[in-house]
This record gives C-alpha cells, sequence and structure tokens, in this order.
C-alpha cells in the first residue's frame, strides 16, 4: 500500500466483508457445492424461500424527524435473560459442516456479542460440549422425536447443563423437500462424484478442517465423530421422527421442563394462542428459512396477526428471510421483541470461523442502530407499527 497525496494506492482491494451479502458471498466460495447446497437449500420451488426476502421488502419505514435519537439503546429481554442486541442464533443441525469449529465457535461469538444461540438438537457439539466451551447459559432446541424416554434424557441433559430456554421445533413433522440437496448428493448416503471429490478439494482450508476434526455427527446421539458415525446418527435422528406429535406431547414436555419454553414454527395465530395457553413462555414465528413446506407465508407477513392474537400473554420471537438491520428493525417494529438468524451465522461461520460469526453479528447491530437513528428511535422499547406503512401501500400516510 502507499500514500499518493489524500489517496491510499493498492494493487488489489478486496475489502473486509461489509454486509450478510459479502458474507454469502464469501462462504459460497469456501464451501463444496454440496454442503453449499445443504446451507442455502429451500423446499419445493423455493417460493416461500423467496418470499421470506420479498415480503421484509415490502413492508416501509415511516422515518421521524428531528427526534433527537442521539443514543440508540438497542438491549432487549428474552425468556428473562437480557441481551445487548435484539438478535440471537437460530439452531443449525450439523453446524459443523460449514467450519470444523461448528456450534462451539457460535455460542463463543453469541457471548462476545451479547447475546445467545439456540442449540439444535442434532448439532455438532453435544449439549455438554457445548456448555463446557462457553460461560453462559445458552438456550436448547429439541426436536421433540422418538418416545418419551428419549425426549426426556434431551431435556434432561439440557437442564444438567445449564441450558435456561427450550425451543420445542413443531415444523419439521416431515423433512422438507429439498431438492436441491439431493440433486448435489447430500442424502443418506452421501452420493460421491469424481467431481464432487475433486470440488471438495479445491477448498483445501474446509477440506483440512474436516478431515482434521471430522465434525459432522449428531454429537447428542452418537458418540464418536467422522462420516461413517454421522450416517448412522442422521439415521438414527431420522428414525425417531414422528409425525404423529400433538399438543398432548407439547403439555407433557411443558410439565418436565422447568425453564422458560417457546413453541417454533408457528405461523398461525391460534396455534400461538394454543402454545401460550399450554404454558408457553412464547413462540417463534417461523417457516424454518423455507426449508420446509413451500407456500407456507414469509414469517413477517405472518407476524403481526400472531402478536395481535397473543396480545401480550407471551413473548414473540421472528426467524426466516432476516439480512439486514432494517429487516430486525420491522419486526420489532411489528411486535418481536427480538428475532433469530439462521442462515446469516452460518455465512459468517463458513468464512471466517468464529470471528465470522461476530462480524455478522457485529454489521447487523450497526444496520439496527443506524436504522433507528434514521427513523428517528433511542431504544427498541420504543418501536412499534406507527414507523411502518401498510405493506399493501408504501406511501407514510398515516392510517
Ligand atoms: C443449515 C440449516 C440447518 C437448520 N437446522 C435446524 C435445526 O436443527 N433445528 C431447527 O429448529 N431449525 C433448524 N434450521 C432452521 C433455523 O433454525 C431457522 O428457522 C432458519 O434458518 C431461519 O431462516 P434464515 O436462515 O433465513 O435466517 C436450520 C436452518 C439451516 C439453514
Amino acid at each position: 500500500m502507499a500514500r499518493v497525496g489524500p489517496f491510499d494506492l493498492r494493487l488489489h482491494d478486496p475489502g473486509e466483508p461489509r454486509s450478510v451479502a459479502d458474507y454469502r458471498r464469501r462462504a459460497r466460495r469456501a464451501l463444496p457445492a454440496m454442503v453449499r447446497a445443504y446451507l442455502e437449500g429451500g423446499a419445493d420451488d423455493g417460493v416461500t424461500l423467496a418470499a421470506n426476502r420479498s415480503a421484509f421488502e415490502r413492508w416501509r419505514l415511516c422515518p421521524r424527524l428531528l427526534r433527537s435519537a442521539a443514543r440508540r439503546d438497542l438491549r432487549t429481554t428474552v425468556a428473562g435473560t437480557g441481551l445487548e442486541l435484539p438478535v440471537a442464533l437460530a439452531p443449525t443441525g450439523m453446524t459443523g459442516s460449514f467450519h470444523w469449529n461448528g456450534e462451539v465457535a457460535a455460542a463463543r461469538a453469541a457471548e462476545r456479542a451479547g447475546t445467545r444461540l439456540v442449540l439444535s438438537t442434532a448439532s455438532s457439539y453435544s449439549i455438554e460440549e457445548v456448555a463446557a466451551a462457553t460461560g453462559e447459559d445458552h438456550w436448547f432446541q429439541l426436536y421433540p422425536w422418538g418416545d418419551r424416554t428419549v425426549i426426556g434424557e434431551l431435556l434432561d441433559r439440557a437442564a444438567a447443563a445449564g441450558y435456561r430456554a427450550l425451543f420445542v421445533t413443531a415444523d419439521v413433522q416431515v423433512i422438507g423437500n429439498r431438492e436441491g440437496e439431493r440433486r448435489l448428493g447430500f442424502a443418506v448416503p452421501p452420493t460421491l462424484t469424481p467431481r464432487r471429490i475433486v470440488d471438495a478439494g479445491l477448498r483445501p482450508r474446509w477440506w483440512y478442517g474436516f478431515l482434521r476434526h471430522r465434525r459432522i455427527a449428531l454429537a447428542n446421539l452418537v458418540t464418536g465423530t467422522g462420516a461413517t458415525e454421522a450416517l448412522r446418527s442422521v439415521a438414527v435422528h431420522q428414525g425417531l421422527m414422528r409425525p404423529d406429535m400433538s399438543w398432548d406431547d407439547l403439555a407433557w414436555i411443558r410439565e418436565r421442563w422447568q425453564g422458560p419454553l417457546f413453541l417454533k414454527g408457528v405461523l398461525r395465530p391460534e396455534d400461538a394462542v394454543a402454545a401460550v395457553e399450554a404454558g408457553a413462555t412464547g413462540v417463534v414465528v417461523s417457516n424454518h428459512g423455507g426449508r420446509q413446506l413451500d407456500g407456507a407465508p414469509a414469517s413477517i407477513d405472518a407476524l403481526p396477526a400472531i402478536v395481535d392474537a397473543v396480545a401480550g400473554r407471551g413473548e414473540v420471537l421472528l426467524d426466516s428471510g432476516v439480512r439486514r438491520g432494517t429487516d430486525v428493525v420491522k419486526a420489532l417494529c411489528l411486535g418481536a421483541s427480538a428475532v433469530l438468524i439462521g442462515r446469516p451465522f452460518l455465512y459468517g461461520l463458513a468464512a471466517d470461523g468464529g470471528r465470522g460469526v461476530s462480524r455478522v453479528l457485529e454489521i447487523l447491530a450497526r444496520e439496527v442502530d443506524s436504522t433507528m437513528a434514521l427513523i428517528g428511535a433511542n431504544s427498541v422499547a420504543e418501536l412499534d407499527r406507527s414507523y411502518l406503512s401498510d405493506r399493501k401501500d408504501p406511501r407514510c400516510t398515516p392510517g
């Protein structure tokens, strides 16, 4: 680098990633196509996957001017836990396939940012390993599959390891039809071809981490690591899958788990009300990032009616499609107390391990902060629907 008058002169200026989209581009370069398909996949034709983005665009922010928004307070509370920013990390399975340090790196990055990770049942590091590697009480996501002995054991392990809140995922009655994954060989068992092997070999950093640490098995279900164990654990997990789950099972889990409990995957107001009436602390409005039921509504469009139906009796979180600070602010204006991000933190993880996750959280925090300044809001608590236009009418006219 040289200085020429007021300019920096460089031969090449790749720059630091500045947005979630920049991290997405880096992640796509870092990962073999097969793993990329698992990360990005949507069900069927990707209608809901695309709607998760386009729906955010239809809601417009209506700025208030000259409001002296000098000190923006991004703090919020979820399940009694104070967070420094209204963004937490969603549960994702087999996170070690994106970067060998998987959920450990993600949970540590969440802590550095003053927020939390929801650890998936299908994680690459076990409940106990993540608890031992971190200093805060993180949250645990339960796939309520298998009989009550299996579920009870997972709940006991999570409680004993100090996880504070439970997220029960109800929208995986069967696995969504993600054809893209299967087309690229991400299946049980995975299909390797010379081309796919070369494709992985061309990503030496990923390949090295994969071969050296072999962190791809579902660590809560088996003790070994490596590809054979991974396949065995996925088979065990899928064998536990139960499309016959009912509200009785939720009631049983509610009785069994002492701490705060959220039902994840809610898209209908009456399901949110039923969850709260069954004793849930709240719900996560989510379509699983468009990975399950294609044709389901975008979460942000489902949110307002659910907030109205719950009417302060429970907390409402949102995920699916959040990529910008403006998206976070829109969700908060519509009544969510925080959002979860899935793919955005995985992009950071795949591109640059824990540092990438930290940077993604920093980027989103900065974007939320500047959005609040630009709309004239001093705190998360101040955000309400008056900052949004009607989604069918982009003008900022009252009423
Ligand atoms: C690779 C991947 C794996 C996931 N695994 C799980 C999981 O194990 N449990 C779960 O409840 N949700 C899982 N999800 C869904 C996320 O928790 C979250 O609902 C979704 O990613 C939010 O959408 P976004 O990716 O657009 O932020 C997964 C999502 C991705 C992208």
